[in-house]
């Protein structure tokens, strides 16, 4: 698919690795909608073109008439996270903090299951799940619970699309708002959380949106998930 003249919609597009996607799909020349909960915050970040949407994920109702305010759409990409993360020891979890991290998986069904109804014949997915999913660290069980879920729920997805696409875009740890303003304590965080991956930097926004923009845009990919974890699952 050429993206020039399409209609993409960016789930969480207004931070991160969303708000990367968006730069790139706009530069292709895509008609893009940068969505998330407060959108204003991102005015004087995205690109000019960019339309953005007030739209919670997690609310059927908000979804459904978005998209079918903008349909048809070629490009339905959710980045967004939906709520909080639960992490830490499971056996001392808080249970409403567990099924609280389930709300990236509840954003993400809302969107495919109320944007579906409203895709061009060639549209194309992509939901941005993490290497959690495929390789926990202690602590993570809430965040491979989730990824599992939704790399699961691409795949029994696929099928049913066919010809439309969908594909998972599994990223590993990417220095994004979501931990924090940059700060020293940010760095080390970073730096402590990759020590032990191949690539031993965490990963920059762009480098995850380039993947995204490409399952985005491959005819052929359909039902799968793309690592850019900087060799989290084959590191220590
Ligand atoms: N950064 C990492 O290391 C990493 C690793 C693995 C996976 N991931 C995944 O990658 C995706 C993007 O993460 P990021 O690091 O780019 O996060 P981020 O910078 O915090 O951006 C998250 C985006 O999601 C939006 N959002 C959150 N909840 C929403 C909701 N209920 N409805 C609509 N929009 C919502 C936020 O905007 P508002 O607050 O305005 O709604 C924001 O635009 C997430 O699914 C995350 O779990 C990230």
């Amino acid at each position: 698919m050429n993206p020039a003249g399409k209609t993409a919609v960016v789930f969480g597009g207004t931070s991160g690795i969303g708000l990367a996607t968006v730069e790139r799909l706009a530069a292709a020349g895509a008609r893009v909608i940068a969505v998330s909960r407060n959108p204003d915050r991102a005015k004087e970040l995205v690109p000019d073109g960019v339309e953005l949407a007030a739209c919670d994920t997690t609310d059927p109702e908000s979804v459904a008439a978005l998209c079918a305010r903008i349909a048809p759409i070629d490009m339905l990409i959710n980045c967004a996270t939906g709520g909080g993360r639960a992490v830490g020891p499971f056996l001392k979890m808080d249970m409403d903090g567990y099924q609280g991290s389930f709300a990236k998986l509840w954003g993400y069904a809302n969107t495919v299951r109320f944007g579906g109804e409203h895709l061009s014949p060639e549209a194309s997915i992509v939901l941005v799940t993490g290497s959690p999913a495929q390789r926990a660290k202690p602590g993570q069980t809430a965040l491979a619970s989730v990824g599992g879920a939704v790399e699961a729920f691409v795949r029994a997805l696929a099928p049913e699309l066919a010809p439309r696409r969908i594909n998972a875009v599994s990223p590993g740890m990417t220095d994004t708002p979501m931990f924090g303003p940059d700060s020293d304590d940010k760095r080390k965080l970073m730096e402590n959380a990759t020590a032990n991956h191949l690539l031993k930097r965490a990963i920059e926004p762009g480098e995850v949106a380039d993947a995204i923009v490409m399952v985005a845009t491959n005819d052929m990919m359909t039902g799968g998930a793309i690592n850019v974890d900087g060799g989290w699952i084959l590191g220590g």
